[in-house]
């Protein structure tokens, strides 16, 4: 068979004539398999299994008791709802690896049980729960409790904490992991209000994406009030030896207590930001803003849960060098949590939006240089996406069905979405850009819309404007098509060209690095540098670079995971020891994916791969092990 094969190919390229043949076929082919794909509905969300359109759910009732030694959930959730169809029978949930105990139904003041069903498990999506729905019900309670395994859900020991004495737990609901640990219409096209009772071991405190009482006796049960309507993403909880500082009038820090300081000191600027956020954008909507320091296995570098961002310990560096990263999450606020996406395909609107404003953030406290500075080095980060992944995965607007949304995390819909924005500025003016955003968050405020919708805005709102410097077809470009188009703003930074130069002569050897004025580098000339060497470094020129710089010892998460990754490349021995301490300390995707890839791509570093992955394994989120395993244990 395979020489039948072999010969095929052979044939097949030396004759021109069948090569025409075979590359018309296989053109039919993919035309074929295309029009097979069912179209694809904007307005759909392919991720969910509820019925929002029959039975909205507009507000929560949490009563959930917390168990570390049964590493679980369990109570109960009351869903007020709305009927939008006439003759509706039942209410449809998301679930994942739940287990429901009962359901009922208040019917005339008065709770009775009600039948429910749990279909099977679908694998992308979990299993959907229909509750039968009495015609005269007006709430409707679900008792559940969740899995051990919950994709949402990382129980820690003590041991994986700061203070090592007492567990922690924290809930990671983006993108569709909320149904891990609450059945309901896991959305982002439907928003709740909610009201939570979480009852936990009493030495612990409790904290969630409402609002808080900061210094609450420690009684064991905590209440929460949300009045602002969320999607189902953004509702997260925390469990752990928290204490709580502030840092000005509406921000403060959680965090464990060996660590509240640095992280108070590294988010000082918090309030400036907030402040000149909504001087530019609009009011700020949530009442307060406070960050909860999650331990270091926390797969994100943070996530925007509203009034109570969750973050990292990896970007406490000591000198706010990562603090874009809250910038970040603040911005959020505006692009994410007031206007939402439709979908998960529209996950470009929630992130690039972020991504420009975090930059803008940037600029306004730290100024420019920081800004050119950061936006080249998220601009190289997007041209190494674009030259690694598959066309579909490129575009801005990406078709996930049947596809976990997380398949879709690149710095696409960040980076490129960033810069489709910037465009748009240059051509039309930072005034009228930044006027043109402020009117957007205010309109769509606490909605959701779409990709098509945002084009739809854009062409009443800014094409119409100014028909000389914008074209829907542009835009188009942008969002349907893979690659960064033709034409697109290059960020440039002058200081890099510095730092380019030092490099080149380096590497000639006709500058010594003894004599490279690196005291002066920040964090993110640091960056650039190492980030553009060439892949192949001679063990000398690595020795030389670590002696004088103390690469492998650096304090610095990131400049720490740009060396480490050019020590795999170069098989770097001196710094497997930190590498190996690096991989077991951090869960933090983003900063481990790169280094097991890198690991995996020779023997020896797969051996070394496997062997450090059997002892982080257990301290990773489930998300995080979901995707190391594929790297390390294919
Ligand atoms: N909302 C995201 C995290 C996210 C996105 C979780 C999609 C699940 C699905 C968060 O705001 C984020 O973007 N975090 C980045 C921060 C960075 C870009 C500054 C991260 O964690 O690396
Ligand atoms: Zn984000």
């Amino acid at each position: 068979m395979l020489r039948l094969t072999s010969r095929f190919i052979i044939l097949i390229r030396e004759n021109t004539m069948l090569r025409l043949i075979c590359s018309g076929l296989l053109s039919l082919i993919a035309t074929l398999a295309v029009a097979a794909t069912p179209k694809l509905d904007p307005s759909i969300d392919y991720h969910s299994q509820a019925n929002p359109h029959e039975v909205l759910t507009t507000h929560l009732t949490l009563d959930l008791s917390v168990s570390f030694k049964k590493q679980e959930l369990s109570g109960s959730v009351i869903f007020d709802f709305e009927r939008k169809a006439d003759k509706v029978s039942e209410l449809v949930l998301d679930t994942r690896d739940l287990t429901i105990v009962a359901a009922s139904a208040r019917v005339d003041g008065k709770w009775q049980k009600t039948g429910f069903k749990l279909e099977a498990p679908h694998t992308a999506l979990g299993a959907a729960l229909r509750v039968a729905l009495p015609a005269k019900a007006d709430q409707i309670k679900v008792q559940y409790r969740t899995s051990p395994k919950a994709s949402g859900l990382q129980w820690l020991t003590p041991e994986q904490t700061a203070g090592k004495k007492l567990p922690f737990l924290f809930t990671q609901a983006q993108a569709i992991h909320a149904r891990s640990f609450i059945p309901l219409q896991d959305t982002p096209q439907v928003r709740t209000t909610y009201d939570a009772i979480l009852r936990t071991p009493k030495n612990l405190r409790a904290v969630m994406s409402a609002e808080n009482t900061p210094n609450a006796d420690k009684t064991g049960e905590y209440r929460f009030h949300m009045p602002q309507a969320i999607p189902s993403y953004l509702i997260a909880l925390a469990v752990g030896d928290l204490e709580f500082k502030a840092m000005g009038a509406r921000t403060g820090v959680y965090a464990e207590a060996s660590i509240l300081d640095a992280a108070v000191a590294e988010f000082a600027d918090t309030e400036a930001m907030l402040e000149i956020t909504e001087k530019v954008y609009g009011p700020y909507s949530w009442g307060r803003y406070d960050l909860l320091i999650l331990p270091p296995s926390f797969p994100f570098g943070g996530m925007e849960n509203p009034r109570l961002s969750f973050i990292t310990p990896t970007v406490i560096a000591g000198d706010k060098s990562l603090v874009s990263l809250i910038a970040h999450e603040l911005a959020h606020s505006w692009s994410g949590n007031t206007v939402t996406n439709a979908t998960w395909r529209d996950l470009w609107l929630n992130e690039g939006h972020t991504t420009y404003l975090t930059y803008r953030i940037m600029e306004l406290i730290y100024g420019q240089k920081r800004f050119n500075m950061e936006s080249v080095l998220g601009y190289q980060d997007l041209q190494g996406d674009i030259a690694e992944l598959p066309a579909p995965y490129q575009l801005l607007a990406i078709d996930l069905r049947d596809k976990d949304p997380d398949d879709g995390f690149s710095n696409v819909p960040y980076e490129k979405g960033a810069l489709l924005l910037t465009e748009i500025e240059t051509k039309i003016g930072r005034a009228a850009f930044d006027a043109y955003l402020k009117q957007y968050f205010a309109d769509f405020a606490f909605s959701s819309l779409s990709t098509e919708a945002w084009l739809a805005y854009v062409d009443t709102h800014l094409v119409a404007k100014h028909p000389e410097q914008l074209s829907m077809q542009r835009l188009e470009q942008w969002i349907y098509q893979a690659g960064i188009p033709e034409g697109a703003p290059a960020p440039k930074s002058n200081a890099f060209s510095d730092i380019d130069q030092v490099r080149t002569q380096w590497l000639s050897g006709s500058l010594k690095s003894s004599d490279i004025k690196a005291a002066g580098w920040t964090v993110h000339e640091w960056l650039y540098f190492l980030n553009n060497l060439p892949a192949q470094l001679t063990e000398a020129q690595m020795l030389d670079l670590d002696t004088q710089f103390k690469l492998t010892g650096t304090g610095n998460n990131e400049i720490a995971h740009s060396w480490l990754l050019i020590a795999i490349n170069n098989n770097y021995q001196p710094a497997y020891s930190r590498l190996e301490n690096y991989l077991i300390q951090i869960g933090r995707r983003k900063l481990i994916t790169p280094l097991y890839k890198a690991l995996v791509a020779t023997p020896s570093g797969k051996v070394f791969a496997q062997r450090v992955y059997t002892s982080a394994r257990p301290g990773y989120h489930p998300l995080a092990q979901g995707t190391m395993d594929a790297i390390v244990n294919p």
